[in-house]
């Protein structure tokens, strides 16, 4: 079914000035990007966001990772899409990641991996309206 997931092209890709290749990428794969802008996420953003992992060793390391400079925040549509940008990004540490993927080709370690994406249609929608109003997402 057509679909809809969110995605971040992270800080460690912009300040590489990638947001070009990896946008290439995802749509390549199919994907549509029908919202985008570039922000520098603020710490209470970047906390709320990432809240499912507040009490892990690695938390207080991305909030100040993902605030560190300009993220791209993206809503890309397709068929599958939660799935379909997770085989496009490949896995979480770029040292696992398949060939090929934006995390493989680009990342530089497991917290600067170059994009986040979503993991299932329902966190896709809180992720969206977190970042999106309905009047900046064309479908
Ligand atoms: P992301 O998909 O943005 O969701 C949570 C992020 O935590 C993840 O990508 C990684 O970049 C980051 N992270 C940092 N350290 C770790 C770790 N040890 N294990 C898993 N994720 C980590």
């Amino acid at each position: 079914a057509l679909e809809r997931t969110f995605s971040i092209i992270k800080p460690d890709a912009t300040r590489r000035n990638l947001t070009g290749k990896i946008n290439a990428m995802l749509e390549d794969a199919g994907l549509r990007i029908i919202a985008q802008k570039r922000i520098r996420m603020t710490q209470e953003q970047a906390e709320t966001f990432y809240g499912v992992h507040k009490e892990r060793a690695f938390f207080p390391d991305l909030v100040k990772f993902m605030t560190s400079g300009p993220v791209v925040v993206q809503v890309l549509e397709g068929e599958g899409a939660v799935l379909k940008n997770r085989e496009v990004m490949g896995a979480t540490n770029p040292a696992n990641a398949e060939d090929g993927t934006i995390r493989k080709l680009f990342g530089e370690s497991v917290e600067a991996n170059s994009a986040h994406g979503s993991d299932s249609p329902e966190n896709a929608a809180i992720e969206i309206a977190y970042f999106f109003a309905g009047a900046e997402i064309v479908g």
